[in-house]
């Protein structure tokens, strides 16, 4: 559990990631941006689609599977909504072209859930058929609570049609052992996460060994089934259980996934004994976003971002090597 000041910390990083002058400032100061960008680089592959797939060819090259995500969330327009879909149009193209079977990871809210499921659902399929044409999967994030029964409804309306379609599932809410016995029923893959958002204790355990225990359980369920998943988690406790687990019932069926630039040391351990092992890969021009997200996590990374911005880390050369 984090102490208060590490609380507040989070809270103000959150409330900065989300504050549009404070983000016009760092875009039109060249010297804050470049400041932020060194920070950013640990967690963030570049801010281009170029560089997103060279960073994606190393990774896959040395065995690891990948899901890439172009950053962003909350479209409030349509023509953004329609930009926001030619951009994942032209990364699952991309794909395809490299012969990269990968996975898109994309949230509805980019796409369009804020002007109604409708819309997303329309978005999605297209993207979905697009994907399943280029042996490529999509994997749908989990927002905030307010938002889960409508990603979990247009997902149960795609997924019957598009098996290469999974969504994520956040083990804090108390909703979640429910709603993975139905979404079992579906052929999606299902990535298991703790959960990222500040909820309310009605709606949610925080960082807690009962959050903990909860995790583990619904992992168990998905292993025991033998669903497709993903454990999606950098907690030392959860990986050496469920790989204890999985080792003895299920040898490399369990897939483990974490962060680009989050423990890559332990990723790699993981995978040099024999686990599946995935990365995800967000890119793009929404970095600041992302950055303050990932401070805010885990506020021991402003260390880090402080360190990196004196002396910036070499990307995947030095995070991810055999
Ligand atoms: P926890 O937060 O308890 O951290 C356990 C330990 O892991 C920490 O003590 C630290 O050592 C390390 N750690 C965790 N985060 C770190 C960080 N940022 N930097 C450095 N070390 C860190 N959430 C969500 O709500 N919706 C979603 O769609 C997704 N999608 C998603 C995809 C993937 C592939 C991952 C790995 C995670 C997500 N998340 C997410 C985020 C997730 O809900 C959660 O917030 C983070 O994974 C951190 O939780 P942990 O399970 O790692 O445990």
């Amino acid at each position: 559990m984090k102490n208060s000041a590490e609380q507040q910390a989070a809270a103000a990083l959150r409330i900065i990631a989300r504050d549009a002058n404070m983000k016009a400032s760092v875009r039109q100061s060249a010297e804050l941006y470049q400041l932020l960008w060194r920070a950013a680089q640990r967690f963030v592959t570049g801010e281009t689609l170029p560089e997103a797939l060279e960073s994606a060819q190393h990774l896959a090259a040395m065995g690891y599977g990948l899901s890439l995500e172009p950053i962003g969330e909350n479209t409030e327009e349509l023509a953004a909504c329609r930009a926001a879909v030619a951009t994942f149009s032209a990364l699952i193209e991309e794909l395809g072209r490299l012969s990269l079977a990968e996975t898109v990871s994309l949230d509805l809210s980019h796409i369009g859930l804020n002007l109604g499921e409708e819309l997303a659902r329309g978005h999605l399929t297209e993207l979905a058929e697009l994907a399943r044409q280029h042996g490529v999967s999509l994997m749908i994030g989990m927002e905030e609570s307010a938002k889960t029964e409508a990603i979990l409804g247009v997902y149960k309306r795609t997924a019957g049609r598009y098996p290469n379609v999974g969504v994520t599932l956040q083990a804090h809410l108390h909703r979640s052992p429910a709603d993975l016995t139905e979404l079992m029923q579906y052929p999606g893959k299902i990535r298991l996460v703790k959960g990222a958002y500040g909820e309310k204790p009605e709606v949610a355990l925080p960082r807690s060994e009962e959050l903990n225990r909860r995790y583990l359980d619904m992992a168990e369920r998905l292993l025991e089934n033998g669903h497709p998943c993903s454990i999606a988690t950098h907690d030392e406790a959860l990986l050496c259980e469920i790989g204890r687990i999985a080792g003895e019932r299920l040898p490399g069926f369990a897939e483990f996934e974490m962060l680009y630039g989050v423990r890559p040391e332990r990723l790699n351990e993981l995978r040099l004994g024999g686990n599946a092992c995935r990365i995800y890969l967000p890119y793009g021009p929404e970095w600041y976003l992302y950055l303050c997200h990932r401070l805010a996590e885990h506020p021991n990374n402003i260390f880090r971002a402080l360190t990196d911005i004196v002396s910036p880390t070499k990307r995947e050369e030095e995070l991810y090597h055999d």
